[in-house]
């Protein structure tokens, strides 16, 4: 094929898209990683789940038929020791690392009074989602700099683009990991190296609601919190799914997105690209 002529897929490497890729997959036991996890494994890549949720990262292990194309650890992304004792266990279990996704994440407590913030709150929040985010781009660089390529991708949201929809410490967590991305695709460029983050609208997992304790996340909870959000997204008649998300990583993760770096691709139905204040269209 001619330099620059585009490729053309065949069905089968429509669903074979990471085929032989080794990936690693932060906060992979529930939610938005879980989902991710679930994709690359059926895109053929061989994936580990570093996550502190033991118990449901093995279950996930268990339902991708056990121990030869899955793996779990247990990891804290805020510990350097955790993270690199991860990437090293993923290459050691599957050869290397051409796939590092950053997708821990923590929205901290809602507060909407800024006098009344925790510090401790926001340290936590910065912790996991920035803190968290560049140990792991700093720990695969490690592996992917020598073998002159890779992917990075972490999970923004549009509270990286746009104000007023989480707490302080969320808001300004995301808007950093944007931040990270860039510099990141700014430096490994030069190695082959491609950096990107996706920002996902609000999916109805685990985090939307973890302000509220469990006996309190009852069904009429969790569809009050789906029709809120309903109302409030640009596109309608479509619920966003983790799996759309996990989709979005795909992309950034293959190699149809081989010249996509620096990015943040919105995942969002125009949510962060339009405004019904003033009710032009409704
Ligand atoms: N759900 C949404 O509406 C939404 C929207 C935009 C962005 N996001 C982002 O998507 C990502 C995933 O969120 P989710 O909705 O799937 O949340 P979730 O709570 O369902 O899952 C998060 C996972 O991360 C793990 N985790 C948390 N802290 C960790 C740590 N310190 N070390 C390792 N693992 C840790 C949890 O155990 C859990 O398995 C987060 O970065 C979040 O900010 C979520």
């Amino acid at each position: 094929m001619a330099t620059g002529t585009a490729n053309v897929d065949s069905p089968q490497s429509l669903t074979s898209r990471l085929l032989g890729r080794v990936a690693l997959v932060t906060g992979g036991s529930a939610g938005i990683g879980e989902s991710i996890v679930l994709l690359f494994h059926k895109h053929g890549a061989k994936v580990c789940i570093a996550d502190l949720q033991d118990d449901q990262g093995q279950r996930l292990v268990e339902t991708l038929g056990g121990s030869s194309d899955a793996a779990f650890i247990h990891c804290d992304v805020t510990s350097e020791d955790d993270v690199k004792r991860a990437v090293d266990f993923t290459v050691d279990k599957f050869g290397t690392l051409d796939i590092m996704v950053n997708n821990a994440g923590v929205s901290g407590s809602p507060c909407p009074d800024i006098r009344n913030f925790e510090l401790s709150d926001f340290e936590k929040v910065f912790d996991v989602n920035v803190r968290g985010a560049f140990i792991g781009m700093k720990h695969a660089a490690r592996i992917m700099i020598p073998a002159k390529k890779g992917s990075i991708i972490s999970v923004a949201s549009v509270s990286s683009a746009l104000g007023g929809i989480g707490p302080h410490a969320y808001t300004g967590s995301k808007h950093a990991v944007l931040g990270l991305t860039k510099n990141v695709a700014a430096e490994l460029g030069k190695h082959g190296i491609r950096v990107n983050c996706v920002s996902p609208y609000a999916v109805a997992t685990g985090l939307a609601l973890a302000h509220l304790p469990e006996e309190l996340r009852t069904e009429d909870t969790w569809a009050g919190f789906r029709s809120f959000v309903a109302s409030n997204a640009n596109l309608q008649g479509l619920e966003l799914t983790a799996e759309d998300v996990a989709n979005a990583v795909v992309f950034l993760a293959s190699d149809e997105a081989r010249y996509v770096s620096g990015v943040n691709l919105m995942v969002d139905g125009g949510f962060t690209s339009t405004n019904h204040a003033l009710q032009v269209f409704r």
